[in-house]
């Protein structure tokens, strides 16, 4: 490796500060002053400096903002000052009381109140970490308390220095802000996702958390996100006295701030504040969903401390949802994983606060009803920032007569099955087990990120194997040929061999990855971790009893059921066993302390056992929280079967209950 002399130190010095520079002109000031083209050269210059000369790179070079290798899970991050949530204002009245309590609390001794005001940004909040000016450590904001380690994503967000430009540099801070994705950018992202059949972002919030909270860097390094700063945690080596001060030292720290920070000395001022940010709310480039009003001073800010996680010195006045007028072009149902069809309102596209709707979920049969509402209808189409579209109500004046009512299909729209509407639920099910809607919803379920994670698999591929009979069900993806790929439409050899490779690297998933992605009614991903953090492997959850699983904290009553009859489905069991012969690798997360437990069974023993005496293993079993009945029924978990059993055998191999020899019975005690 050749040495490098003071020279090259200095240049790649030197393009440093450039490239940093020229970011913050571009990225947070939005206000280039080179062309791309000049800035190409200058990161080029670098780069090919930083090869001939790796010793010399630094984690904190511009050109070290992607490169890391996937991650297999966040790291969780302990803030040292808690991540507070906001009270909201849903009107002037309620501002009003806010100020009033600010007031109260404020005295003995204040006089004026001053707020600064910004606006409320829709994204996903988060918490960067400088050491000594240099980026260090970025997380989630979480449950407030403990978030999750996105350094390596957040690195890759051009409006973040990676080193701070002040001088001289705060020992330590801690800079709280919003990751957002500009409208515009959400909606081109979107447009792309849809041409490669991947499933949609509902809104540029969920477009950003999902960005940030990716495993693969390199994917978040292609998501266009930006980060507003808004306040402060823990500051060493500066003294800040006030949060208007705090926003202006963050921006002189070159961090992206809003330009629309204000200060207030009036309630008068927050007011006309709150009817200007309104009125420039659609023509912002990103989402907002309200102000945020702070009382200013950091003294007062500690003297009123804060309630059940959210400061007294601050409120959001949010923004009433937005809402618009568009009619009712049909009303069609669509089927979702677990067979239920739900009635989707297709609507003229309409633009609401700056997204386009031509579709709102009407839920069910009972909700259509409540509403009346009929195909040909004009109705109030409501978005409230994360919320998807709904429909708020009809235009009764806007009724013609022509308008049709709507009712549920008494057959799947899709495979033609009957379709029912069980007792005491409020949605209409397919019944039929081989429904393509179902499949086609499973599978997508199955390939998705936090499931199996197969990159590139989209909807319209899984679409087309169903509906070529390639597939029939999620195991039999891992059977799949090159030569069965190349019957698709679009496909290429490179894609089929992206694909194999995908599938390929999908066969050693974690244990909650695995349980999430076999579509368990009711077991959303946050139970999934639960459940594998409890049982440990997939054969040990799949023996459990209702009982069992109730007793964990979060399972109740209607999860537990969903999880014993998926595990009691031999269908469910074929597709598992599938799995494992296509190469699955179940993982087995070690067992320490293995706790047996046969509650909730029932067994009847037969015949002599060697090691027990009949009451001796009668004991074992009741210990052990078990059953034992004298005949065999339907209801019968297992027979016992020993030397000479007597009819009680017969009975169990007549209704298919499966049977033990002592060797067996041994095992499943741990003796
Ligand atoms: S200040 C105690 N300022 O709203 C101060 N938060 O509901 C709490 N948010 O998690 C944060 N824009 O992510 C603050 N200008 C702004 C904000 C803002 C959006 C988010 C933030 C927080 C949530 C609280």
């Amino acid at each position: 490796m050749p040495t490098p002399d003071k020279k090259v130190i200095d240049r790649i010095q030197g393009l440093r500060e450039q490239i940093n520079y020229h970011n913050y002109r571009y990225y947070v000031l939005d206000n280039p002053e080179i062309s791309d083209a000049e800035y190409d050269r200058l990161f080029d210059e670098l780069s090919g400096l930083e090869k001939k000369h790796p010793d010399l790179i630094t984690p904190d070079s511009p050109t070290q903002r992607v490169g890391a290798t996937p991650l297999e899970e966040f790291k969780t991050v302990r803030h040292s000052l808690p991540m507070l949530s906001l009270n909201k204002a849903t009107s002037e009245a309620e501002f009003l009381d806010f100020h009033r309590k600010v007031l109260e609390l404020s005295k003995p001794g204040e006089k004026k109140i001053r707020y600064t005001v910004e606006p409320k940004f829709d994204g996903l909040a988060v918490e960067l970490v400088f050491n000594s000016g240099i980026f260090a450590l970025g997380s989630t904001r979480g449950d407030g308390v403990v978030g999750e380690d996105v350094t390596l994503n957040v690195r890759t967000i051009k409006s973040i220095p990676l080193r701070l430009m002040g001088k001289p540099n705060p020992d330590l801070i801690e800079v709280r802000g919003e990751v957002i994705m500009n409208k515009e950018d959400f909606e081109r992202l979107n447009k792309n996702r849809e041409k490669m059949g991947q499933p949609l972002f509902a809104n540029p919030r969920n477009a950003a958390a999902g960005s940030v909270r990716q495993l693969d860097p390199k994917v978040t390094s292609t998501r266009p996100l930006n980060l507003f700063a808004h306040g402060t945690g823990r500051v060493e080596g500066k003294r800040l006295a006030n949060h208007w001060d705090s926003i202006l030292y963050l921006k002189e720290l070159g961090l992206k701030i809003s330009q629309y920070v204000e200060l207030c000395e009036s309630v008068e001022q927050v007011k006309a504040y709150y009817e200007k940010i309104l009125g420039l709310r659609n023509d912002l480039p990103y989402e907002i969903d309200g102000i945020v009003i702070k009382v200013n001073e950091f003294s007062l800010q500690e003297k009123m401390g804060e309630i059940s996680r959210s400061p007294r010195w601050a409120v959001a006045w949010k923004f009433p949802a937005q809402q618009e007028h568009t009619r009712v072009k049909d009303i069609i149902v669509s089927v979702g994983r677990t067979g239920a069809l739900t009635p989707v309102a297709m609507l003229e596209p309409v633009r609401v606060g700056g997204a386009e709707v031509s579709r709102a979920s009407l839920h069910n049969e009972d909700e259509i009803e409540k509403k009346d509402v009929r195909i040909g209808d004009t109705v109030v189409i409501q978005r409230a920032g994360d919320v998807i579209p709904e429909v708020v109500k009809v235009v009764d004046s806007k009724r013609t007569g022509k308008e049709r009512k709507f009712t549920m299909p008494d057959r799947c729209p899709v495979c033609g099955s009957k379709a029912e509407r069980p007792l005491g639920e409020a949605l209409h099910r397919c019944t039929g087990i081989a429904c393509p809607a179902q499949i086609k919803e499973n599978l997508a379920h199955f390939v998705s990120k936090e499931a199996m994670d197969m990159d590139g698999l989209g909807y319209k591929f899984l679409e087309q194997m169903v509906d070529k009979k390639i597939i029939q069900d999620q195991a039999d993806l891992y059977f799949l040929k090159r030569e069965d790929l190349m019957k698709m439409e679009r496909m290429g050899d490179k894609l089929a061999e992206n694909l194999l490779n995908a599938i390929n690297e999908s066969r050693s998933p974690s244990l909650t990855n695995l349980i999430y992605a076999l579509g368990i009614r009711n077991v959303g991903y946050h139970l999934a971790g639960v459940l594998a953090k409890h049982f440990k492997s997939i054969d040990n959850l799949a023996q459990q009893t209702t009982e069992d699983l109730t007793q964990i904290h979060e399972i109740g009553p209607i999860v537990a059921e969903s999880i014993y009859n998926f595990f009691h489905n031999p269908k469910n069991l074929r597709v598992l066993e599938k799995l494992r012969k296509g190469g699955v690798k179940f993982p087995a997360e070690k067992v320490e302390t293995r706790v047996i437990s046969l509650s909730g069974k029932t067994f009847v023993l037969t015949g002599g056992l060697d090691s027990f005496t009949r009451d001796e293993a009668r004991k074992v079993i009741e210990d052990m929280g078990g059953r034992v009945s004298s005949s065999v029924s339907k209801k019968t978990d297992y027979v016992v079967v020993g030397k000479d059993p007597g009819s009680k055998y017969d009975s169990a191999l007549k209704l298919g209950i499966q049977t033990l020899d002592e060797k067996d019975f041994k095992e499943m005690i741990g003796k």
